[in-house]
């Protein structure tokens, strides 16, 4: 068996177009009912990557035959010793070292990049969940020597035919008696000049205030030219997305903010994106207040959309209970992985 690993690009459609196939062949074996890209979805991902990120992509091909993909991604204005890494094996072509020799290649990237610790994730098994990939993927990174990051997140889908009128109802009347000095705003794609200092704090706090397991990762530094360019990559890549806020009154500072997101490509799917609430102003409800207010704002623009997907840390109690409460139901586990290099 001849094994070759090649470094691809986006302007090659050929090679955009092998990407594509392998995810769609790994999605349909393990985890067949998460949203799959489509072939633009792929070109538009590696044409404009992500704020503050750097990726190379990579297909593996046993004797001509399309076996695999790597995408290695470096941050670059913060957590510059880690790298992370998505590894995929075409089901035929599993367990014949595919997996192993696109890892090492990862290795000999994040080494050339100074980097220390490479992070990945795997499909994962809670009670009642159980993992499709015959536990191949926990396996796997045992053997390549990752230790799991005690970080399990759960997707859960909110499936909108069960969408309850009365229950959003309900939710939302009771956080308004809780948030009185508080107003709503809502908004498409770009946030108001005024409030977009506000969006950068409460986008920095997320990794201190999400809980993040035993995963090396340190906040992220988000300014409000930072903020503006991830609002322009989410839209160059296809994504319109709702956003919904809390202004506190009083300070006329945004507190709590939400985002629905859908991709051009798929007008069935919304991604539930952040949700916080800036510490001070916790304890009035405004996570469920916002919530609810931004899936009828979403729905307004949106009513072809279908189900609305979204993670959660499986620890993460408070955001969990509202969105059980809204309707969401548990549909994959994943676990987050890392190592030194
Ligand atoms: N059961 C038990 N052990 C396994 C399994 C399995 N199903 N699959 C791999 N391993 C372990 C074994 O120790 C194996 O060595 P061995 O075959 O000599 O016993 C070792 O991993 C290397 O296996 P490879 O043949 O190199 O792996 P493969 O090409 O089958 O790819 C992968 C494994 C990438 C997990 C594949 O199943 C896949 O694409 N899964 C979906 C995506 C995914 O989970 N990617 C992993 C990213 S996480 C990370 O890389 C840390």
């Amino acid at each position: 068996m001849t094994l070759s690993i090649i470094q691809t690009s986006h302007t090659d459609p050929a090679s955009v177009q092998a990407h594509w196939r392998v995810l769609e062949a790994v999605m349909d074996h393990d985890i067949p009912a998460f949203p799959k890209p489509t072939p633009r979805t792929v070109y538009l991902w590696q044409k404009h990557g992500w704020v503050g990120r750097r990726s190379e992509d990579y297909l593996a091909f046993v004797d001509g035959e399309l076996a695999g993909r790597l995408e290695v991604t470096f941050p670059t204005l913060d957590n510059l010793g880690n790298m992370f890494m998505q590894l995929d094996v075409v089901p035929e072509f599993r367990r014949r070292g595919i997996g192993r020799a696109l890892y090492e290649k990862a290795a000999e990237r994040a080494r050339a990049n100074d980097r220390t610790t490479v992070m990945s994730h795997t499909a994962w098994t809670l009670p009642g969940l159980p993992a499709r990939d015959g536990g191949a993927g926990p396996a796997f990174a045992e053997a390549m020597g990752f230790s799991s990051a005690n970080l399990p997140e759960v997707m859960r889908r909110f499936d909108l035919s069960a969408l309850d009128d009365g229950v959003l109802d309900a939710i939302f009347e009771k956080a308004k008696t809780r948030s009185e000095g508080y107003r709503l705003i809502r908004w498409i794609d770009d946030a108001p000049d005024e409030y977009i200092d506000d969006i950068a704090y409460l986008d920095s706090r997320m990794v201190e205030d999400a809980p993040m397991g035993d995963l090396a990762v340190e906040p992220e530094n988000v300014d409000a030219a930072r903020a503006r360019d991830a609002e322009g990559l989410a839209k160059a890549r296809g994504r319109t997305s709702y956003h919904t806020g809390a202004v506190h009154e009083e300070s006329n500072r945004l507190v709590a903010w939400t985002t629905l997101a859908r991709d051009a490509e798929l007008d069935w799917h919304c991604w539930q994106q952040i949700t916080i609430v800036e510490p001070r102003h916790r304890g009035h409800r405004l996570g469920a207040l916002v919530k609810v207010a931004n899936l009828r704002y979403y729905l307004e623009h949106e009513p072809t959309t279908k189900v609305i997907d979204t993670f959660n840390a499986a620890v993460n109690s408070y955001m969990i209970s509202i969105n059980e409460e809204m309707g969401f139901q548990p549909l994959y586990s994943f676990q987050n992985w890392q190592r030194d290099v």
